[in-house]
């Protein structure tokens, strides 16, 4: 099978992102499936942002992706910005796509409402530029959030206007892709209340440092009937206890559980131990980070033979289109 999926440089990666995407895209690398990563340096270009740091910002993407498992050997990473053909597809892909069914977007309408006076053109053509990267390589499925369903489905509706458009009805260029939405993990954030988030910070990071982990981890949200009442607590509605089964070995689980619900352990006790195994998985991601950052040269080479590997087939489908849509 072939896989793609993107994700956005728009800060450091958390652990929202990790069991949300970034996992699932290294199981699916791990199975041996044909996998295409990229960072979307473009579409983060539709908010405002600062582009002096953005540079380096895409390189810790790149070195975050690759210490969390991303294998530059057995999978495609690439820069969007780095591959003329997204652009490219993007314009004949708007020439297709419904207006209507854009105003209709949630994203464009939630990103908009937030930000009224910094609404671009680039906002309400997002879909279409999403279409593009994935269009371009045929994949058979796309992982991404359940949020960003909807703009696959702009993405399957553009590709079968194409195909009835331009081309004969036994030979369609593109390929409707499947959304893959099945194991990712929605993760809470620090607050427990709301979906880990940059714009909430409410996160911790991918590779943050032990200390701010800990730091961060004393004071996320717990049981709230617990620590009003100093009573036995409810593992169940803890956002803590969570994380416990995303980081501890069952039997800890079952161990702090029981603890919980009995009142033999606190709260701080019971964090220390989920800081103790999320280090454990932690720490090597976060030491191999930091080992790749300090190479920065490589991971820019890196990018590039990922760059020239996705030039190479995405240039293959540009060509086909450009014959289809009838330029000279
Ligand atoms: N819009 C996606 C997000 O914010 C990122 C993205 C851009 C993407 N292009 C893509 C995801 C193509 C999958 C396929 O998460
Ligand atoms: Fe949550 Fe652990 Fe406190 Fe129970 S003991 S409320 S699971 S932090």
């Amino acid at each position: 099978m072939r896989i793609l999926s993107g994700i956005q440089p728009s800060g450091q990666l958390h652990l929202g992102n990790y069991f949300g995407a970034i996992y699932n895209w290294v199981r699916l690398q791990n199975k041996g499936e044909e996998c295409f990563f990229f960072i979307a340096d473009l579409h983060a270009q539709t908010v405002p942002y600062d582009a002096a740091t953005r540079p380096g910002i895409i390189l810790e993407l790149a070195a975050t992706l690759i210490a969390a498992g991303v294998d530059p050997k057995k999978s495609t990473l690439f820069v969007q910005s780095q591959v003329p053909a997204h652009t490219q597809l993007s314009w004949i892909l708007s020439c297709l796509a419904p207006f209507g069914e854009l105003e209709r977007m949630v994203q464009f309408k939630e990103k908009s409402d937030a930000n009224p006076q910094a609404v671009n053109v680039g906002l309400f053509t997002y879909p279409i530029l999403q279409a593009a990267d994935v269009l371009l390589y045929r994949p058979d499925m796309v992982p991404v959030g359940i949020d960003q369903a909807q703009h696959l489905e702009l993405t399957r509706t553009l590709a079968h206007k194409f195909n009835n458009r331009f081309c004969p009805a036994d030979e369609p260029l593109f390929k409707e892709p499947q959304t893959l939405h099945s194991t990712t993990i929605k993760v809470l954030g620090l607050d427990g209340q709301r979906k880990m988030s940059k714009s909430f910070n409410n996160y911790i990071g991918l590779v943050e440092s032990e200390e701010a982990i800990w730091e961060k981890l004393r004071h996320a949200a717990t049981d709230p009937a617990r620590v009003r009442r100093a009573d036995p607590g409810n593992p169940d509605i803890c956002n803590v206890f969570a994380w416990h089964k995303l980081f501890s070995p069952v039997e800890v689980q079952g161990e702090r559980a029981e603890g919980c619900r009995t009142a033999r352990i606190g709260c701080i006790d019971c964090k220390k131990t989920l800081f103790t195994h999320m280090n454990a998985i932690l720490a090597p991601i976060r030491e191999r980070y930091h080992e790749l950052m300090r190479q920065p040269d490589d991971i820019r080479q890196v990018l590039e033979e990922g760059a020239i590997r996705a030039r190479k087939e995405s240039a293959a489908t540009m060509e086909k289109v450009y014959n289809l849509v009838g330029a000279l």
